[in-house]
């Protein structure tokens, strides 16, 4: 049927946009469709198998706007939903504003209707909903409308950066930067790339048991050359929604980087994938700092102590200063409990520092150690640990999710959906 659908003569419509976008894949974004025919999800599901949608994790499910409405009570909303109503032209938006209350900020809709009406095409597209196809369309028609929203010249990148430092070394900045990653790809089940910045000592390889022979250097050592599939030839999988770049971990040559050195490759990195976690060494350069300021989140990671206080007030007043119009940085205190060691009370330290605190994480020297020796993440190790909700908590609020604590605490920060935002 593709095939002879695919040469009828009426089927002009996608074939200048198939060109126009054609080199282009769509990042690793995920899908999940919501069909009220069967016809639909077997069209969606035949699109996946265009290799421009290669990358993407697609699910069909049953049920229209309100299925999609009840899934996502429950449920983290993906990248995309695509969504076929039947609804008629006059109550379709009304269902869309509820659908919009049970999505994140992030999430764009494709919505697949019946009725070829010009104004509520307009109405829509003037609410945030990314485009509207009339079915029956083609699988081409479904793939280059979301090419043409996540891979075009001018998309905005999909990827959200988020950047860790420890106050001080070994303050556990890295092993809070992987165990976070992990509970955003598990929670969330986007993917998740985390690079190791940390290029003569990163433990991103050892924490996810992962020796892979090239990483980080050579996409950095590439310079201008680095693209997209090079990128993704240099990328190791740790786990289902894990990918890595890692450090060499070699010291027959030292790393002296320029201040822009890395930009190419996280911006690259933010093109393919949804989370982008930057496991950022507790150094002071150039490119450091210039990181640290082009970042979407910034997490400082400190111990309860006197050096580790100094550190992160120092780093929070830069970072405040560095990017005054961006989100503030945000603190993690690790460690908290050494056996006879004095600390200074968490709220106090996040006081001190000026940073709200978004999670205090106790000192386990049993259970990190037994994760660090296997190459295993917290939550493999010991899965009711209750640290591990921590680090998701810490994950759903640097992704700007809608956690339901946030939803319903008074000082909730609830964006709307992208797909409404543009009528508040
Ligand atoms: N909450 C914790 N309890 C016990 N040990 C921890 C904890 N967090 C991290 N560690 C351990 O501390 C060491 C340093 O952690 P790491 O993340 O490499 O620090 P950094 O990136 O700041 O140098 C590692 O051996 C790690 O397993
Ligand atoms: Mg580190």
């Amino acid at each position: 049927m593709a095939f002879l659908t695919r040469n009828e003569p009426g089927s002009q419509s996608d074939e200048p946009a198939e060109v126009a976008t054609g080199a282009r894949l769509i990042p690793r974004i995920t899908i999940q469709a919501f069909c009220e025919h069967s016809q639909t999800a077997q069209l969606v599901e035949a699109a996946i198998h265009d290799r421009r949608m290669s990358k993407v994790a697609l699910t069909t499910h049953n049920g229209g706007i309100e299925g999609a409405i009840e899934t996502y009570k429950s449920n983290p909303t993906p990248n995309l939903i695509l969504i076929e109503t039947t609804l008629q032209p006059d109550q379709i938006p009304a269902a869309l504003a509820r659908l919009a209350e049970v999505c994140d900020a992030s999430t764009r809709l494709i919505v697949l209707g019946h009725v070829n009406d010009v104004v509520l095409y307009r109405e829509l597209i003037r609410s945030g909903v990314s485009e509207y196809i009339v079915l029956p369309a083609t699988g081409q028609a479904i793939v280059s409308a979301i090419t043409e929203l996540f891979a075009a010249e001018g998309a905005a990148p999909i990827g959200r950066t988020i950047g860790f430092i420890s106050a001080k070394g070994g303050s556990g900045g890295s092993t809070v930067a992987h165990n976070v990653g992990w509970a955003i790809s598990q929670s969330l089940r986007q993917d998740v790339l985390i690079l190791d910045l940390d290029l003569a000592f990163g433990t991103v390889g050892l924490n996810f048991n992962q020796d892979p022979p090239h990483g980080l250097a050579d996409a950095l050592m590439a310079n201008q050359k680095v693209d997209q599939v090079m990128l993704d030839r240099l990328m190791s999988k740790a786990a289902n929604h894990v990918s890595l770049l890692t450090a060499p971990v070699v010291l027959d040559r030292t790393f002296d980087f320029a201040e822009r050195d890395f930009e190419q490759v996280i911006e690259l990195s933010q093109k393919t994938t949804p989370v982008v976690i930057l496991d950022i060494p507790h150094t002071w350069t150039s490119w450091v700092r210039h990181t640290i300021a082009t970042v979407d989140e910034v997490i400082i990671v400190a111990e309860p102590d006197l050096a580790n206080l100094r550190n992160a007030k120092n780093l929070s007043d830069t970072i405040k200063a560095l990017r005054p119009t961006e989100s503030e940085p945000l603190l993690v205190i690790n460690k908290i409990g050494v056996p006879r060691r004095p600390e200074i009370p968490p709220m106090e330290f996040a006081t001190s520092v000026e940073c709200r605190l978004l999670g205090q994480i106790p000192f386990d020297a049993a259970t990190f150690g037994t994760a660090a020796n296997n190459g295993q993440m917290l939550a493999e190790v010991s899965a009711n640990n209750r640290t591990n909700e921590v680090y998701r908590m810490i994950g759903m609020h640097v992704t700007g999710r809608n956690t339901p604590e946030r939803a319903t605490s008074k000082a909730s920060s609830f964006k709307l959906p992208s797909f409404l935002r543009k009528r508040a």
